[in-house]
């Protein structure tokens, strides 16, 4: 399996879900690849947030490795799974992919544990260390949920 990650700067929530998914699946054996992007390309090239990045290594991960880009078209014919981690990113991927846009594969990603409720991972950008700990919290939780969705035994 192919996941990609997504929010808007790439530099907060999604390199936390892309080492999260990472780690949980590794340790279950799963050969997955997890990959990030951000539909709004401000960050392209820079590391994840300091506060992401010292939230995931208190956690026992390290994301200091992971680099921004930029979301583009194409994504859609690479990955198997496309989970925006908001509803704005959500309607940036439908702009940006255009015809290649599909439905099966693009699903918010928070309905993986709340069932078609639409609910958006808050964007910790504007906030405090706190935020980063309440993000990391829900993207594990939901994360452990996507491993036992998709895993085959
Ligand atoms: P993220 O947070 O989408 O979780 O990476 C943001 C980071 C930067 C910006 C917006 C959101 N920005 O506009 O620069």
């Amino acid at each position: 399996m192919k996941f990609l990650m997504v929010c808007l700067g790439n530099i907060c929530r999604s390199p936390l879900a892309e080492g999260i998914l990472q780690h949980k699946a590794k340790a279950a054996g799963l050969n997955w690849i997890v990959e990030s992007a951000g539909t709004n390309g401000y960050h392209t090239g820079e590391p994840p947030h300091h506060l992401s990045q010292k939230v995931a290594l208190l956690n026992g991960i390290n994301i200091s490795n992971q680099k921004s880009r930029k979301f583009i078209a194409k994504d859609l014919n690479e990955y198997d799974i496309i989970y925006p981690m908001a509803n704005d990113v959500l309607q940036d991927i439908k702009r940006i992919s255009g015809n290649t846009f599909n439905s099966q594969k693009v699903i918010l990603f928070l309905n993986e544990i709340f069932t078609n409720q639409n609910k958006d991972v808050p964007d910790p950008w504007y906030g405090e260390e706190d935020g980063y700990h309440e993000v990391f919290g829900l993207i594990e939780k939901t994360c452990d949920e996507i491993i036992k969705k998709y895993k085959t035994n």
